[in-house]
């Protein structure tokens, strides 16, 4: 399996702080079926320059290998970012760079109490200059789990959307694995990442939220979410993916009373 959203490698950002843990962590997704891990680090651009953050995630990653090689443990790790939206994002120089393994897609974080007004022209634009977004756990937006169709212009306009497992086994709450299932009801969530920061709560663990999608859904789909689409974009394959489906409140009848 490929998991597309980690915080693997050590003293990068809120991820794991030693070289240890790191192997830990990887021992676990190794467990867990995990092959390729790509080691998506909080971008902020305006903390870093895209040469900076890639200068610190290559050195980790040059001590992670070593250690790697000796812990005998077979999974690559591929390079990465998880990028926090900004207006400023599609001009900054070398973005491109902090694409998912040297492809076109792109890991991109919404805040998580809303979605700015801007989120739709950046990913428009940044669709201009070759990068598809691939937005980073959309269900664990506050506004997203009020209403999950603020979603669907952003998929209509080709970002791809990224589920948490721990979303689909209820780590972040029921309203948040509520979200995540009606994401992959209506053909707005693509594909998994576990999101890992430590061997605790967040390990990277895929197990549990595939025995759950197993009850939700069907094996096609599964499929695609957990091998077709990230692999293709670890390849950097033009990706085909269904159109969205608005989703629409159940809403039970409600009967005149008579007095
Ligand atoms: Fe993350």
């Amino acid at each position: 399996m490929i998991d597309v959203h980690s915080h693997i490698l050590p003293g990068i950002d809120d991820g794991p702080d030693t070289l240890e843990e790191t192997i830990n962590m990887l021992s676990i997704a190794s467990e867990e079926g995990i092959k390729v891990v790509a080691a998506t680090h909080h971008f902020l651009d305006d903390k870093m320059s895209v040469d900076s953050y890639l200068k610190l995630w290559k050195k980790r990653m040059q001590q992670v290998k070593l250690t790697l090689e000796k812990a005998n443990i077979d999974i690559s790790i591929v390079r990465g970012a998880e990028v926090m939206i900004s207006p400023s994002l599609p001009m900054l120089e070398g973005i491109e760079r902090l694409c998912i393994n040297g492809s076109r897609y792109m890991l991109i974080e919404l805040p998580m109490l809303n979605i700015p007004l801007y989120v739709e022209e950046v990913i428009y634009i940044l669709r201009l200059k070759g990068i598809i977004s691939i937005i980073a756990h959309p269900e664990r937006n506050k506004r997203i789990v009020e209403d999950p169709n603020l979603l669907y212009p952003l998929v209509e306009l080709g970002a791809l959307c990224q589920v948490n497992t721990g979303s689909i086994t209820g780590l972040y709450g029921e309203n948040v694995k509520r979200c995540a299932r009606i994401l992959i009801d209506h053909n707005m969530a693509h594909l998994l990442g576990t999101d890992a920061h430590s061997t605790g709560r967040r390990s990277p663990r895929f197990k549990e939220a595939m025995a759950v999608l197993y009850k939700w859904t069907s094996s096609p789909v599964i499929d695609r979410m957990l091998h077709a689409i990230p692999g293709a974009v670890l390849k950097n394959d033009f990706i085909e993916v269904e159109s969205p489906v608005f989703y629409r409140k159940r809403r039970f009848f409600s009967f005149p009373r008579f007095t």
